[in-house]
């Protein structure tokens, strides 16, 4: 808590962006529980939550790769979906850019085209009760390695080719899971064939490697965006780089402190210092159901950990906007709904009852 009730209320209600949030780390605890429960998957606890403590980006995987390891059917991926978008719009969330990351699903057996639809007809339920919008990535594992990123590349355009059940959701390539001992120029073709295909590009980096391997995102992959990107103040010429070019940076620090353990606490953060230099660093959430956060949440983190007031809290969501793949009409549109909170929800004022700016529509 912040301290302030109208400003905590302000943060969770104003109309936020969120472009670094896994589908799959927002499953509720319930669901994972009955997933396994369904679909045969042994946990070694009765209550998932009791695994959500990790020490490291390698003990968080495991989880996360265990949490992943209960989705089985399209209709699994459906539910998931839903329930992500649904509990996201509870915390004023507007629009997302989502990771999935099916590498472990398609090893498996599960046809993409399954999981793209499932997912679809989840999400668009959501849209329709509440407004909130939500785009796709696919995500690679680099666990899995570059030919089966390729592999994963080659299914995504073919199912956009034949106008499969949601594969226009889907709006971009990532990469995530572990940094270490991997080398972003292997995954050189496979962002390639993406980026000729017309998808947008971003790369989970910077969380465990260096400024160098930062760059080489840009420079190799063709990456408009850096999730993570938290090691990027060590080096100066590649942060002035990022400042000129206003590449965006998707930072998440609760769960850096959550899960990759780099700060011992909210206010060691570098997040500030970051933005103080001119960074596009939006905020986000990673694995809100496996840290134990929302959106709303991580807003009145921040705000606390580093003593910002409303504007600044706003001028962070507007910088999500400027991040994000929507086209620039509707860009437009999720500013002005924006600018319109600043206003309609700023703490200390009347709220205005009926303004636009508390309707719970989409930016499109
Ligand atoms: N980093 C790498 N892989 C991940 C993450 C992350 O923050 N979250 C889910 N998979
Ligand atoms: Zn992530």
């Amino acid at each position: 808590m912040s301290g302030s009730p109208n400003l905590d209320e302000a943060l969770e209600r104003l109309p936020k962006v969120e472009l670094h949030c896994h589908v799959e780390g927002t499953m509720r605890a319930t669901t994972v529980a009955e997933l396994a429960r369904a679909n045969g998957v042994a946990l070694p606890v009765a209550d998932p939550t009791e695994l959500y403590r990790y020490d490291s980006l390698t003990g968080f995987l495991e989880v996360f790769w265990l949490v992943q390891s209960v989705l089985a059917t399209r209709d699994d991926w459906a539910r998931l979906g839903y329930e992500s978008a649904v509990d996201g719009a509870a915390h004023g969330l507007a629009y997302r850019e989502s990771f999935f990351t099916p590498a472990r699903h398609l090893a498996a057996g599960q046809r993409l085209g399954d999981v793209v639809a499932g997912l679809d007809e989840g999400l668009a339920a959501a849209e329709a009760e509440t407004g909130v919008v939500v785009r796709l990535i696919l995500d690679f594992d680099r666990d899995f390695g570059a030919r089966a990123a390729e592999e994963q590349v080659d299914a995504l355009v073919e199912l956009r080719r034949a106008g499969a059940p949601g594969a226009e959701r889907v709006i971009g390539v990532g990469y995530d899971s572990t940094e270490i001992g991997q080398e972003p120029g292997w995954y050189a073709e496979a962002f390639g064939r993406a980026g000729a295909a017309g998808l947008r590009r971003t790369a989970h980096q910077g969380e465990d490697s260096g400024p160098a391997a930062i760059a080489a995102c840009v420079d190799l992959l063709g990456a408009e965006r850096i999730d993570h990107g938290l090691s990027i103040l060590a080096d100066h010429d590649v942060t002035q780089r990022f400042v000129d070019e206003q590449i965006a940076l998707t930072v998440c620090p609760s769960s850096n402190i959550r899960i990759a353990n780099a700060f011992p606490t909210l206010a060691d953060h570098v997040y500030p210092e970051m933005r103080s230099r001119g960074l596009l660093a939006t905020l986000n959430t990673d694995d809100p159901s496996l840290t134990d956060l929302d959106l709303g949440l991580e807003y009145r983190n921040v705000a606390t950990a580093f003593g910002w007031g409303w504007d600044q809290m706003v001028d962070i969501a507007l910088d999500g906007v400027e991040a994000c793949w929507l086209d620039p009409a509707a860009k437009a549109a999720l500013r002005a709904r924006t600018e319109a909170a600043r206003e309609a929800l700023r703490p200390g004022s009347r709220p205005q009852v009926g303004s636009d700016a508390l309707r719970p529509d989409g930016p499109t």
